[in-house]
């Protein structure tokens, strides 16, 4: 069975109560609950991980390797903009992933308009709320199928 493995950056554990205005009033948990649907659905196994540390968001990617994940749905938040760290573990391990922004990271401020992910992601959702996790979802299953 395939595996998709999502995760989440630090702060996203606080959506719905984060900045609405920004980032809507949907949980985290929302999120998941739909991603779970998906899975059933396309009969996908899925992993969900979220944490505020970056060594904690390094050492679930290095596990990444050996756990059958297939593909990797990740995004990593303010990690976004300053984590070589983050970005090496994705490299090492070599499994393809899609970065995922709920708000249109370009039309923020200007140091959110730089990624340490986007030129080594297979692509880049930003700006369509949880319905990028979504797109972010099928379009790996498809990849998948492939
Ligand atoms: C974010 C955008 C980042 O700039 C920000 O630091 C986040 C969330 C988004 O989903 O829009 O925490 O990744």
């Amino acid at each position: 069975m395939a595996t998709i493995l999502v995760i989440n950056g630090p702060n996203l554990n606080m959506l719905g109560r984060r900045e609405p205005e920004i980032y809507g009033s949907e949980t985290l948990d929302d999120i998941i609950e739909g991603l779970i649907e998906l899975a059933d659905e396309y009969n996908v196994r899925l992993f969900d991980f979220q944490s505020n540390a970056e060594h904690e968001i390094v050492e679930r990617i290095h596990q990444a390797m050996d756990d059958g994940t297939n593909y990797i749905i990740i995004n990593p938040a303010a990690f976004t903009h300053t984590s070589v760290a983050i970005r090496d573990a994705l490299a090492t391990i070599n499994v393809p992933f899609i970065e995922v922004h709920l708000s249109n990271v370009y039309k923020r401020e200007a140091f959110r308009k730089h990624s340490y992910f986007s030129d080594i992601a297979d692509g880049v959702i930003a700006g369509l709320g949880t319905k990028g996790y979504q797109l972010a979802f099928e379009a790996a299953i498809e990849k998948l199928e492939a």
